[in-house]
Order: structure tokens, then sequence, then C-alpha cells
């Protein structure tokens, strides 16, 4: 094939056929294909579209690019979770402990943040000790013993997505719902989970920031899992406000602990549980009390025996910020806008987040939330904590939080259920 026809073919509107496909894939990921030409076919695809079976193709092509990991010795089913991306996400942390209680394994593996969305990896290093990377060796011997790992995904799975990502990120061509699909895709099937479950964000802190569009997506992931083998199923959830009262690495980890002993906020408690009865349901086991594990401690030992085997010290203190700002309520009235994006922009700016790859990132920084939308404020209370290493970073932030709150608007649009629907 010929690298210029196969991006004129998308240019001009016409379907990849699966050698086409292939083959592209494949040259990219040996360096035979230049950046520029992927580039262009990048957003060849993302102006003209790809019908499902190019997408399946594509998603096929990346996991071949790589390796393909193996749970089927294990002693019990896997169900894993990936959420498409938001601000005050930290589901994960609880999430993977609350299901492995129930005797199903979590192979949880994750990324770090970039832009204003936070990642996993970030959160969790802000535990003394804890270490992300382990070898595919030592993720099974940890499922089999603990039942749930959230580590670094290894450099071998879906190489192909690696460079894409990176490429699309600079390219403008990330907010594509067949590169989304694939990209998440071909990373949980080359994964080897038998059960997925997609937390499918809708709202101003997402990727599709309207229903009709993460509905497509949700459909477009759960068929190429179903497709794959892989028991998979979608939920479509709200991120149009900070998910919880904490945006922020070592803030965050505080949340999901609050949420192990059995409080933390509705939201965060409400789609924790959503998700592990999803989960659990996609391994077979429906009659189980997944509140009761938060409430009697059993999913905080898990937690504790996890973050242990991999070097952290579950007990010790978290890190806190030298320097914190109060915002305040401007005006009295409900609070109807709480708004995702700036909020993720805000604490990103603070340093909880990075700007390219290879910055590091603060564990103190971020936002504590004092009022969700639907709450009563009154003229001059707290609305939110800043919280940074460097006190320079304030007024960037500030700035970023300009439009973020909303006091007194239609408070029809505050939503009633963080899950808008489930999608089998
Ligand atoms: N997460 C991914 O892994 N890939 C995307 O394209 C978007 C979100």
């Amino acid at each position: 094939f010929d690298t210029v026809d196969v991006i004129a073919a998308k240019r001009d509107g016409r379907a990849l056929s699966k050698e086409q496909i292939d083959w592209v894939i494949d040259a990219y990921t040996r360096g035979a294909v230049a950046e520029e030409q992927m580039a262009a076919l990048a957003m060849a695809i993302f102006i003209n579209d790809m019908a499902p079976v190019e997408i399946a193709h594509w998603t096929q092509a990346m996991i071949d690019s790589g390796e393909r990991m193996d749970f089927s010795s294990l002693s019990r089913p896997t169900s894993d979770k990936h959420s498409t991306g938001g601000v005050g996400d930290k589901i994960t942390l609880p999430l993977a402990p609350l299901v492995a209680v129930f005797d199903v394994a979590v192979p949880q593996l994750s990324g770090r943040g970039l832009g204003h969305t936070g990642g996993t990896l970030d959160k969790l290093e802000s535990i003394p000790g804890w270490q992300a990377g382990l070898s595919n060796e030592a993720i099974v011997d940890q499922l089999e013993d603990v039942g749930a790992v959230i580590c670094a995904a290894g450099s071998g799975l879906a190489p192909a997505d690696k460079k894409l990502y990176a490429l699309r990120d600079i390219t403008s061509t990330v907010d594509c719902i067949p590169l989304i699909a694939s990209s998440i895709m071909s990373k949980k099937i080359a994964e080897g989970t038998s059960g997925l479950v997609l937390d499918v964000k809708v709202g101003s802190g997402a990727f599709m920031k309207d229903l009709a569009k993460a509905r497509t997506l949700a459909q477009t992931m759960v068929e190429l899992g179903k497709s794959a083998g892989v028991n998979t199923s979608a939920l479509l959830t709200d991120m149009s406000t900070p998910l919880g009262l904490t945006v922020g690495n070592a803030l965050e980890v505080r949340e999901s602990v609050e949420v192990l002993a059995g409080g933390g906020p509705a939201d965060v408690v409400d789609l924790t549980v959503a998700l592990a009865e999803e989960m659990l349901r996609l391994a077979g086991k429906t009659d189980v009390d997944v509140r009761a594990a938060l409430a009697d401690g059993r999913a905080m030992d898990k937690w504790k025996q996890m973050i242990r085997a991999q070097h952290g010290d579950p007990d010790a203190s978290l890190p806190v910020a030298e320097h914190t700002e109060v915002v305040t309520a401007t005006d009295s009235g409900v609070l109807t806008k709480l708004d995702a994006l700036s909020v993720g922009v805000a604490s990103w700016r603070l340093g909880a987040g990075r700007a390219r790859k290879e910055d590091p990132v603060q564990d103190v920084a971020g936002i504590e939330l004092h009022a969700k939308p639907g709450d009563t404020v009154t003229a001059g209370q707290p609305l939110m904590t800043l919280h940074t290493a460097t006190p320079e970073r304030f007024e960037r932030a500030i700035e970023a939080l300009e439009s973020a709150v909303e006091i007194g608007g239609d408070a029809a649009s505050v939503p009633e259920s963080i899950v808008f629907d489930t999608i089998t």
C-alpha cells in the first residue's frame, strides 16, 4: 500500500479496507508511516468519520500492534471499569477494592492526567511509598493474592495507541468518536479483562458535551467489546459539575478513603455503588449488598491490602498544601452551576495537572468544594478553598473560575441523579 493513497481515500470520504487499516497501523507503529502522514489521516477520519466495520478493524489493528495480557490462570473472574475522564473522578480508588471484596478480580490498568482531567496514578502517588509500575507477572500475582490492582499500563499494550494518542493531543483530533472508541477499547481488550463497565461522562468537564454524542460513543464501545468477547456495558453519567467535594491528587485520595470508611459525598458513593453493581453483574454476581461492604470495613481492609502490596503506607498522613485561598459566594440563593471544566482547569493551574507529559504534578494542589449545585448559599460564605504549594499560581486559577459559578439560575438544570442511563 501507499500511505498517500490511504490518506486520499479517507480524505475523499471512502471506507478503508481491513487490509489498508492493518497495513497503516502496523507501518505507523514501526515508524514507516511518518507522524505528519498519520496526522493527516487522523484529521481525515475526524472530518469524514468511520463506519462501524472500519472502527472494528482499526481497533483490532491497534490491539495487534502489541501484546495481550492473559488472566485465565486466575481462580476468579475479572471485571474492569474505564472512565472517559472527568474532574474529581476518583471513583477507581474506592471501586477496585470494593468489587474485590466479592471475589471478582479487578485489573485496573490506569493512566496519568493530561490537560484538565486528573489521572488515577497521579492521585495514588500522593500516598507515601506507593508504586505505580508492576510487571505483568506481579499484576497477575496481586490479582490472585489481593483481588485488586491499580497500576500503570505497561508499554506493551496497544503501542499504536500510545503514539496515536500523543499525536491526536497536539493535532486537535482527540474529540472524535471512532478514534476515542478504538483508543479505549484496544487497550481494554488487549488487557484481557472478561467484564468491562464503561463510565461515559457527559457535560462540560467531559470529552462529550451532549447526551446524544455520549450515547453514540457508549454504543460504539459496547459493540466493540462484545464482538471481541468482552462482556461490556456502559453507564452515561453526569460530568457537568465535579464529582464529590475534592479535585486534586492528595485531596481526592482523602475523599476516597472517606468513602471506604462508610462516609463521603453522596454522588461519589452513588456512582461507586452503581459501577460496582454493574461490574459484579457482568461477572455473574447479582445478589450482593455493595453498600454493606463500605459500611462494615471490608472494602477498607481490601484497600489497605492493595496499597501495601504496592509498597504504599495506607495509614500515613497525606501531604497538605502550605498555601490556601478561599473563594466566596457573591450572591445568596440556590447554587445552580459549578462548572466542571472551569474547576478542572483551575485545579490544573494550581499544579494538580501537567501541561506536558513529562511535567511533575503537585500532590497537594487542588480545590475543595464547600457547596454543590442544588445547595442554598449565602453571599460571603466560602464556596471553594484553593490549595497549592506555589502561591503565585492563585491568580490564574481564580481567572479560570470567573464564570464557573451561577447562583439563582435555573434550578431545573441541576440533574437529579448522577447516572443518566445504562447501555447494555
Ligand atoms: N481516553 C483514551 O484512552 N483515549 C481517548 O481517545 C480518549 C480518552
